[in-house]
C-alpha cells in the first residue's frame, strides 16, 4: 500500500549482520514513500555492504567512522537533529545489548545515545544469540522504555540454522516506522473493528452466491488505522496480504459468520475499552439474501435439469443487530442510482441507527477492485465530499471525519 511519508526524515542505522543488504530495500521503500533518508553504518556493517550503495540510494553522504566531519552536520551529534525517527535495521544482538547499557563505542552507538526522538529496533541474529536471556532481557527493557521493537522472524537463517532471528520483512519494518511517524494520540491503542469484502453464501459445498466487492477499501482502512496507532481487528472475506502482518484478522465467508465475528469482536473491544469510544467501520458488502437450504456435497446437474430455482431467504442485518452496543458506527453504501443514491445513503443513518455513512456512486461492475475511489461522508447534519483519491488516502480522510463526528457526539 502506498504510504505517504513526504516531509519526514528518517535516520537509518545499519549494524554488522548478514541481513545488512536488506537495509538497502528498506531505504528504497522510505524514499519511494517520499521520505528523506540518512544512513549511519557501523564498521562491522561496512564489512557486509558498501556505504556507496546507500549513498547512491539516498543521495546523502553516509555517516561512518571515516566520514565523520565537524565542519558539516555529518557527525554523531548533528545528524539526528533533523531526523524524525531513528530506525536500527538490522540490529545485531551485540548492539541491542550495548544500547540497553548505554554503551557508545562506535559511531552508530554514539549517534544513537545522543538521539532524543523515537527509536525503532529491528533485531537480526542467530537464534541462540537472539534468544539468549541477556538479549531477551535487553529487548524487554528497551520496549519498556517505549522503544518500538519489530520482532525478528523464524525461517532458514543465513548461517544454515532454522529458527528465530531473521530480520522482519522490510515491509513490516517500513509499516512499523510509518506507524511511529503517523500515529496520533486520538487513535493510539483505540479498539477499532473493520469489516470488508463480499460475503459468500453457499448453494452447496462447492458453489456460492456473492458480489464483486474486493475488500480493498477495508484493507486500506485497517492499514490507515494501524498507522494511526489503533488496535485494529479486520474481519474480511477477502485476502489481506497487502496489510501490516501485525493487524489482527479474522477470515469469514457467509453473512452469518460475519455477524457472529462482528458481535464477538465488538463485545470484546467494548469490554477491553470502557473509557474510550470503540469504532466499527462496516465496509463489508453483506449479502442481503442467502440460499435457504444449502445442499450437502456437490449437486449434480443431472439431478437439477435445465433450470435451477434456488429459494433464498433474507439475511440478518448486522448493523441493526449491533446498533445498541454503544460503539461509533460508520456504514458504507455503494449505489448505482445517480438520482436517489445520496438520499438512499443518508437514510441509512436513521434506518440502521448509525453515526455516519461513506457513500460511493458506482459507474458499473468494473468500479469494484480499483485502487482509487470517490467518497462522500454523510452524517445526520451534513455531507462532506472527500473527493477521488487512493483508498488509503480516502481512509485517512474518513478517520479524520469519524473522529470529528465522535468528538461532537
Ligand atoms: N449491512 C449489514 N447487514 C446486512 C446488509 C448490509 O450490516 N445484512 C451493512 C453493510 O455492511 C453496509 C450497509 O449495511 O455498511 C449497507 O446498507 P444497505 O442499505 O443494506 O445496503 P445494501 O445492502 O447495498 O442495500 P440494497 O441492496 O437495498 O441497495
Amino acid at each position: 500500500m502506498q504510504v505517504n511519508l513526504s516531509n519526514k526524515t528518517i535516520l537509518l542505522g545499519v549494524t554488522g549482520s548478514i541481513s545488512a543488504y536488506k537495509a538497502c530495500d528498506l531505504a528504497r521503500l522510505f524514499i519511494k514513500a517520499g521520505a528523506s533518508v540518512h544512513v549511519i553504518m557501523s564498521a562491522s556493517a561496512e564489512r557486509f555492504i558498501s556505504a556507496l550503495t546507500f549513498e547512491a540510494l539516498t543521495r546523502n553522504t553516509v555517516l561512518t567512522e571515516n566520514s565523520e566531519s565537524w565542519a558539516s552536520t555529518l557527525n554523531h551529534i548533528d545528524i539526528g537533529k533533523t531526523c524524525d525517527v531513528f530506525v536500527l535495521a538490522p540490529a545485531t544482538a551485540n548492539s541491542i545489548n550495548k544500547i540497553n547499557h548505554g554503551i557508545a563505542d562506535n559511531i552508530l552507538l554514539q549517534t544513537l545515545l545522543a538521539y532524543t526522538k523515537p527509536l525503532l529496533i529491528a533485531p537480526a541474529a542467530n537464534t541462540n544469540m537472539i534468544e539468549d536471556s541477556t538479549t531477551l532481557d535487553s529487548l524487554r527493557a528497551l520496549k519498556a522504555k517505549g522503544i518500538s521493537i519489530v520482532n525478528s522472524q523464524s525461517k532458514l537463517l543465513a548461517c544454515g540454522d532454522i529458527g528465530n532471528g531473521a530480520l522482519a520483512t522490510v515491509e513490516e519494518v517500513f509499516y512499523a516506522t510509518a506507524k511511529v511517524l503517523l500515529s496520533e494520540e486520538y487513535w493510539n491503542n483505540r479498539e477499532v473493528i473493520v469489516t470488508g469484502g463480499g460475503t459468500r453464501e453457499k448453494i452447496d459445498e462447492v458453489r456460492y452466491v456473492s458480489n464483486f466487492s474486493s475488500g480493498k477499501m477495508a484493507n486500506a482502512l485497517a492499514t490507515a488505522l494501524y498507522l494511526k496507532g489503533a488496535k485494529v481487528h479486520l474481519i474480511s472475506t477477502k485476502a489481506h496480504d497487502d496489510i501490516p502482518l501485525t493487524i489482527n484478522t479474522t477470515d469469514v465467508n457467509s453473512a452469518e459468520e460475519l455477524k457472529e465475528a462482528t458481535i464477538t469482536a465488538l463485545q470484546t473491544s467494548l469490554e477491553l475499552q470502557k473509557e474510550r469510544k470503540v469504532f466499527l467501520f462496516m465496509a463489508a458488502a453483506v449479502a442481503d439474501f442467502t440460499p435457504k437450504s444449502p445442499k450437502r456435497g456437490k449437486t449434480k446437474k443431472v439431478n437439477i435439469g435445465t433450470k435451477w430455482n434456488i429459494e433464498m431467504q433474507q439475511t440478518d442485518d448486522i448493523l441493526k443487530a449491533v446498533n445498541q452496543l454503544g460503539q461509533i458506527t460508520i456504514g458504507f453504501k455503494a449505489e448505482m442510482d445517480k438520482k436517489n443514491g445520496f438520499s438512499n445513503a443518508k437514510s441509512l443513518i436513521e434506518n440502521k441507527n448509525i453515526d455516519g455513512v461513506c457513500y460511493n456512486l458506482l459507474a458499473n461492475s468494473s468500479s469494484f477492485g480499483t485502487t482509487n475511489n470517490s467518497i462522500t461522508f454523510i452524517t445526520k447534519d451534513k455531507s462532506i465530499d472527500l473527493g477521488t483519491a487512493s483508498k488509503l488516502d480516502l481512509s485517512f480522510k474518513i478517520l479524520t471525519e469519524s473522529q470529528k463526528l465522535a468528538i461532537n457526539n
